[in-house]
């Protein structure tokens, strides 16, 4: 595999090896059939992520490349994303179910269901699985195309696959993918610091 990129964080002080490893590629191999046991680990971590009042207001669609189920999802898609994100082996749609049984607002689905995603992409990196969050996809034609409820608020479709190489991806995105990745400082981050 020598021509996969990598684009590690650099990080002022040492993180764990996934994190700084993480990055979102879109260059996907849209060849390689998903890695089921990797995949199933990431969906365990994020069955395992913490919640309100252990609540877990993420629910998920699973679409693999060539089902039916990935062709809605990828339809809904902007086309900026359409543009590489097909080429990965799965579409995961992360939703927010809003409310409790009894109607009430959970006010912490959406913290929640980010914080089950982030669980699922530290998993699927360490298992040698590439992601891509996107927001640039259309809610509505995710929540028409699956019937969803209104108390369902689909926030992120997640690309989830293997390295692809990037001789066969257009130059723009070899451009993109070799930019460094880049933070403010945590100075700017800390409000206080005590
Ligand atoms: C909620 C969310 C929405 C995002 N939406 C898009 C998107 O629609 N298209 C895209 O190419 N990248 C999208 N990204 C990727 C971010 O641009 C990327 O995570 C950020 O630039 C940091 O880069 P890194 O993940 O490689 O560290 C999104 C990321 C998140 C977490």
């Amino acid at each position: 595999m020598s021509f996969v990129v990598t684009n590690p964080a650099q990080t002022d002080v040492p993180v764990l090896d996934v994190f700084a490893q993480r990055w979102s590629t879109r260059i996907f191999d849209a060849t390689a059939p998903l890695d089921e046991e990797a995949f199933a680990s990431a969906l365990e971590a994020a069955r395992w992520a913490p919640s309100a009042s252990n609540t877990q207001p993420w629910r998920l669609i699973v679409a693999r490349r060539g089902t039916e189920t990935h062709a809605k999802v990828f339809e809904a898609l902007m086309g900026f994303n359409q543009a590489w994100a097909g080429d990965a082996s799965a579409l995961v749609v992360f939703i927010a179910d809003t409310l409790r049984e009894d109607g009430e607002p959970l006010p912490w689905a959406v913290y929640d269901t980010g914080q089950a995603a982030a669980f699922f992409t530290v998993q699927a990196h360490a298992g040698g699985l590439a992601t891509h969050q996107m927001g640039g996809f259309h809610r509505d034609q995710i929540s028409e195309s699956f019937g969803l409820d209104a108390r369902l608020q689909p926030l992120a479709v997640m690309a989830v696959g293997h390295l692809g190489d990037p001789a066969g991806a257009s130059e723009q995105i070899r451009e993109r993918e070799a930019t460094p990745r880049t933070r403010r400082p945590l100075a700017e981050t800390l409000l206080t610091d005590d």
